[in-house]
């Protein structure tokens, strides 16, 4: 299994990395012995891992090399509007175009993937996504597996022909399950702990995570950072986009053997593997998981109220409408705390059709899950979260605040055949001064 490399910068101020970035074509080795065309970020598939550091800005020139246009999404990321790679926001092929990320947000495994307007499910499919790690020093400061010890999981499916081919297909007709753009490989560990962070980057599918011999391991990071503290699992579920961190004992395997994950959640005509460890030697093991990992903000009072409902037929929709770049779903104002409702509308899971959740993402901000159909989510999702699966029949309520950015921003399914079918909508966060007296706003420029 490959590591993505961690990009350089090309050069560093007093306040910023600046980074150059050329989305182009390029052929991989996904399985082995075929040669597969895939669009890359810096001509690797994955892309390459920016690391950012909390209160240091990343600045990154991306060039359109691609024969197709594209948008730069920072996927978890607090970012001002014009930086945010909105769908409409496009990245022409010839063009350049500059993003700067103020990384004024806690440490998180977040991810830049393609945006472009009804393109993103395919620009993604095709290889537009890369890990973006940003640290701050009380993250730093834990004794977590680290360097070589810490280690970004890209999982994702694809339908791969025998010709090498990468098939844009209808979604649960791919396959192949990649981690860090190879076909199920393997991955030589020492026996002591590693900290995985482990995305589920796949456009359309969700995944069930769990050893072949049922291990538990630590959660200590969703979304959008820490927990505050760990939780134990022995299977972990990411809908497209989510990320989970956690931390895997691997002392208790013998040197010599091996350990499998699996995905449970794989088709019946699918192979469950998804990726293999190979224990090969032992190793000094300094490392820990804190008791208490971070002190979460507090939950968002909401004092807005609002409803969504996320339909599968006869189109993924939201509140029955598609996504239109000009017209606002939701206008909110600078600051406000709001608590939205959102129920996928499938009273249950549909007979002979695949097993087909929506999920909720939205820019800007990190929100908290209150509760799904009435009751409180387990402690993995009680942290800072910006994807969120909702079932057929589930309502799942979030709270967030639209704070430091005004402008516009989207949220949206992040099944992204469904967004890209318009499973979206636009929210405008309106600058407080921009309130007229009589309760309109004068709208907002970006
Ligand atoms: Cu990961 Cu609006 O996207
Ligand atoms: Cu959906």
């Amino acid at each position: 299994m490959p590591i993505p490399a961690i990009l350089r910068p090309v050069s560093v101020t007093r306040t910023s990395e600046f980074y150059r970035l050329r989305m182009a074509d390029t052929q991989a080795e996904i399985v082995k012995g075929l040669r597969t065309t895939v669009q890359t970020y810096g001509g690797t598939f994955p892309g390459p891992t920016i690391r950012a550091v909390r209160g240091r800005e990343v600045v990154v020139r991306q060039t359109n090399d691609l024969t197709v246009h594209t948008a730069v999404h920072l996927h978890g990321g607090h970012v001002p509007s014009r930086y945010d790679g909105l769908p409409m926001d496009l990245v022409e092929p010839g063009e350049t175009r500059e993003y700067r990320y103020p990384n004024n947000q806690v440490a998180a495994s977040l991810w830049y993937h393609d945006h472009a307007h009804g393109l993103e499910a395919e620009n993604v499919y095709r290889g537009l996504h890369g890990a973006y790690l940003l640290s701050d020093p009380h993250e730093s400061s834990l004794p977590l597996p680290n360097g070589e010890f810490d280690i970004p999981l890209l999982i994702r499916d694809a339908r791969i022909e025998a010709d090498g081919t990468l098939q844009y297909v209808r979604p649960y007709d791919c396959p192949h399950m990649l981690v860090n753009g190879k076909e199920r490989p393997y991955f030589r560990v020492a026996a002591r702990k590693y900290r995985l962070r482990v995305y589920n980057v796949s456009p359309n599918r969700h995944v069930s995570l769990r050893f072949a011999d049922g291990a538990h391991f630590a959660q200590i990071a969703s979304d959008g950072g820490l927990l505050a503290t760990p939780v134990t699992l022995n299977e972990l579920t990411l809908t497209g986009a989510e990320r989970a961190e956690i931390v895997v004992d691997f002392s208790r395997y013998a040197v010599g053997s091996s350990v499998v994950l699996m995905n449970t959640a794989a088709l019946d005509t699918e192979r469950p593997e998804v990726l293999r460890f190979d224990i090969t030697r032992r190793a000094e093991d300094p490392s820990r998981v804190p008791d208490v990992l971070a002190t979460l903000p507090p939950i968002p009072k909401g004092t807005v109220e609002r409803e969504f409902h996320m339909s599968t037929f006869p189109d993924t929709r939201i509140n029955g409408r598609k996504y239109d770049p000009d017209r606002p779903d939701v206008e909110t104002t600078l600051g406000t705390s709001e608590i939205w409702t959102i129920r996928n509308t499938l009273t249950r899971k549909p007979a002979g059709v695949f097993h087909a959740p929506h999920s909720f993402h939205t820019h800007l901000v990190q929100f908290r899950v209150l509760d799904r159909d009435g009751h409180p989510v387990g402690p993995a999702e009680a942290g800072l979260k910006d994807t969120v699966i909702i079932h057929p029949g589930e309502t799942v309520r979030i709270a967030m605040t639209w704070d430091d950015y005004p402008g516009e921003y989207v949220y949206h399914c992040h099944h992204m055949v469904h967004s890209s079918h318009g499973q979206m909508g636009r929210i405008d966060v309106l600058p407080v001064e921009s309130q007229e007296p009589d309760g309109t706003s004068k709208g907002i420029t970006k």
